[in-house]
């Protein structure tokens, strides 16, 4: 699977409307230069006529085929080229009369041959990208603004440095972010408030949307926003389940700041299956949280707490809060 059905349709709703909006043009232009030149009308009805009589060409044998064809196609190219002549001579462009398609490769179809064209692929990049600052409200967080110097460099060369460790973290999203596949590790973000998780959570989001060589479905969606979005789908009973199917199926699934959601069976259990169905299909995930291995054991079950801290690769936050720093 790769992007949202949304982001698909989103991105083709603008492909449909640049080839309306090309081909509304081209017959505002028809009908003022029909108006202005009816020679040009009169060149564009043989023209029809000439295509009409080519279903009839069909019943004909191979060599009567290609007699009548190559004789049809003298006579298109010389009206062609009366009707560029008229244009040219009033000062227009012979190809005056064309829709202009925004993408020349697919004259705004979005797929060439059956293959999505790269205006498509582009168009679902940024409909993405818009569909991830929607959902984060902070459209600002990438590696480029991650600033180390918020964390205090106390001289020791090893793990108790926080800037060098957390040097060591930024390198290892960035790494992360660029190769990443199918096989990619989960991550598990742990450490207090302001730290910057869901800073580098979303800056990976991004660049692996932005990657040009791949087209990765990501969801980002902070806990309480996919809980309740899980517990209104199941309690529906609509029988739907696209909710559950977006966020076990994307490539990556990041779900941010899990343990503020309000507790509940529901929750708890929802959560827990998620995690689990998404390891169990090796499907990368990345979660940030303030809850600590125990409290996440508390919290959800000791089976999912330890699956989290078995199989996911750990990141340990460390510093002050950089909201409060910023304020200072
Ligand atoms: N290293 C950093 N450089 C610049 N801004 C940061 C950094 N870390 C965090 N921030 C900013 O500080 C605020 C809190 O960070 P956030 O990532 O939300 O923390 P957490 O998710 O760990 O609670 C956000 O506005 C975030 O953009
Ligand atoms: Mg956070
Ligand atoms: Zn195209």
């Amino acid at each position: 699977m790769s992007y949202s059905a949304e982001v698909y349709s989103r991105a083709k709703r603008i492909i449909d409307e640049r080839r309306s909006a090309a081909d509304r043009d081209a017959n505002i232009k028809k009908a003022d230069v029909y108006a202005k030149f009816p020679e040009v009308r009169e060149l564009d009805n043989q023209l029809m006529r000439k295509m009409a009589n080519f279903t009839m060409l069909m019943l004909r044998s191979q060599s009567e085929l290609d007699e009548v064809l190559s004789s049809m196609k003298a006579e298109i190219d010389s009206i062609q080229q009366k009707r560029a002549g008229i244009l040219l001579a009033n000062g227009l462009p012979a190809d005056y009369l064309e829709p202009h398609y925004t993408c020349k490769k697919c004259d705004d179809l979005g797929r060439k041959n059956g293959i999505l064209c790269s205006c498509y692929k582009g168009l679902c990049r940024s409909e993405a990208l818009n569909e991830l600052d929607r959902s984060s409200g902070s459209a600002s967080c990438s590696f480029d603004n991650f600033d180390l110097s918020y964390y205090t460099d106390n001289g020791a060369s090893d793990g108790t440095n926080p800037r060098r460790k957390m040097q060591n973290y930024y390198n290892f999203c960035i790494n992360y972010a660029n190769e990443f596949s199918e096989n990619s590790p989960s991550i598990v973000m742990m450490g207090r408030t302001g730290l910057g998780k869901t800073h580098l959570s979303l800056s990976i989001a991004k660049a692996v949307i932005a990657n040009e060589k791949s087209s990765f479905g990501v969801v980002y969606a902070p806990a309480q926003k996919l809980v309740s979005e899980l517990e209104r789908e199941h309690f529906s009973f609509s029988g739907t389940n696209a909710a559950l199917k977006k966020y076990t199926e994307c490539d990556l699934l990041i779900i941010d700041d899990l343990g503020a959601e309000f507790p509940s069976q529901f929750t708890t259990a929802a959560i827990g299956n998620l995690i689990n169905e998404r390891l169990y299909e090796n499907r990368p995930t990345i979660i940030s949280t303030n809850l600590s291995g125990k409290e996440l054991a508390e919290r959800y079950s000791e089976r999912t707490a330890s699956r989290i801290l078995g199989e996911y690769r750990k990141l340990f936050f460390v510093g002050e809060d950089i909201r409060f720093l910023k304020n200072r």
